[in-house]
């Protein structure tokens, strides 16, 4: 895949499809101008393989016949005809299941999720095998539907990033253990991937560089994953931090300065506390081989981004708040302008997820 530009829209959960997992007029529109702001590409906010992983409003990926609906989506961002590129990103929400769900959460062990304090059931392996089945089978629906890319979802605490940890995997069994059998859930999932739909297509990772948790991924491991991920086909990794779980550890014990949820820090102030896992992407940069490493992660300065490019820290810059304030951004910066986003990392984006018509900006 080659993209017009390095600038990526992280994905980001839109609430916006309608109750049956398709998209409405509501969610055309949203990416009909993100497509038209000049971002290269677009990486959509979750969607299902498995309707037991489904956060609500969300677009459904789980069988043949969403076919029909889901290439609306690509024909709808190429048809803005600026030659922006669109992944799905595909996952499982695993023991974060929100608390207004009244379903119990699935997870790889039953170790309790301490901010929504719900016990979840440990998967069975045969849930665990028909869960990858799913997902390299929803794989083959976005290629034939016209999507340049697909992304797994395995970092923030989901399904996958819980398989991978081992705070929240305790198996005994080939998918838990020692690094590589916590892989093997995402591994098992692009092989297959590859054996349906070929080698052609670029499948991509968002993954965690550390958890923040005592007994979870560090850097390290989180370097021989990649590796892992690298090594099994994955073209391109996202380099992200945190669980739910670390939100309700005080920053002070894991050493984070700004106050909560790690993957989307607010107070982003001063250029200073920008490209917060800069550190991380580097270090992938510097350890892998072939895959294509993306920053995401409190970028808002133009400048800033360029240097981390030109610098080579990383190959891709990926933005989520700042797009849903000012979706046509890229073509304020790529015309000349250098001034900052005008987001404030407030988060009350999240807050309007749960509005009639999902996700917007609360302060405009
Ligand atoms: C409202 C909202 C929804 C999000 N939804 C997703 C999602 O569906 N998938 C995902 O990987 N990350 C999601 N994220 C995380 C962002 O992709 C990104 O990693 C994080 O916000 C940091 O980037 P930023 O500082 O540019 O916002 C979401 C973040 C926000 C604020």
């Amino acid at each position: 895949m080659s993209l017009k530009n390095r600038l990526v829209r992280s994905a980001t959960y839109e609430a916006k499809a309608d109750p049956d997992g398709k998209p409405t007029q509501l969610y055309f529109d949203f990416y009909k101008r993100l497509a038209n702001g000049g971002v290269g590409l677009i990486i959509t906010g979750l969607t299902y393989p498995e309707e037991d992983g489904k956060l609500p409003r969300t677009i459904a990926v789980d069988r043949a016949d969403c076919l029909e609906t889901i290439k609306q989506i690509p024909e709808t961002i190429h048809g803005v005809g600026n030659d922006c590129k669109v992944a799905l990103q595909i996952g499982h929400t695993g023991r974060q299941l929100p608390a207004t769900v009244d379903r119990q959460p699935v997870a790889p062990s039953p170790i309790l999720e301490p901010f929504t304090e719900r016990m979840p059931r440990e998967m069975k392996s045969h849930e665990i095998e028909a869960f990858i089945e799913k997902s390299a089978a929803a794989i083959g629906y976005a290629k034939r539907a016209g999507f340049d890319a697909v992304q797994v979802h395995a970092a923030h605490g989901w399904l996958l990033s819980s398989f991978l940890s081992p705070h929240t995997n305790h198996r005994k069994d080939q998918f838990g253990g020692k690094t590589e059998n916590r892989a093997r859930i995402m591994t098992e999932i692009i092989r297959q991937a590859k054996d349906l739909i070929g080698m052609d297509f670029p499948v991509l990772v968002k993954m965690n560089a550390c958890d923040f948790l005592e007994s979870g991924i560090e850097l390290a491991e989180a370097l021989e994953l990649g590796e892992i991920f690298e090594e099994s086909g994955y073209a391109a990794l996202e380099i992200s931090s945190g669980m739910w779980e670390t939100i309700t550890r005080d920053p002070e014990d894991i050493g984070w300065r700004a106050e909560r949820i790690p993957e989307a820090r607010k107070r982003i102030g001063t250029v200073a506390d920008e490209a917060y896992h800069r550190r991380f992407a580097r270090a992938f940069r510097q350890k892998m081989q072939r895959a294509k490493i993306i920053l995401v992660g409190g970028m808002k300065t133009p400048s800033l981004m360029d240097e981390i490019v030109c610098c080579g820290d990383a190959d891709l810059v990926a933005l989520s708040r700042p797009l849903i304030r000012e979706p046509d951004l890229p073509n304020r910066w790529l015309n000349g302008g250098s001034e900052r986003a005008s987001c404030i990392s407030c988060n009350q984006c999240l807050e309007t997820l749960r509005e009639e018509e999902g996700l917007r900006c609360y302060l405009l």
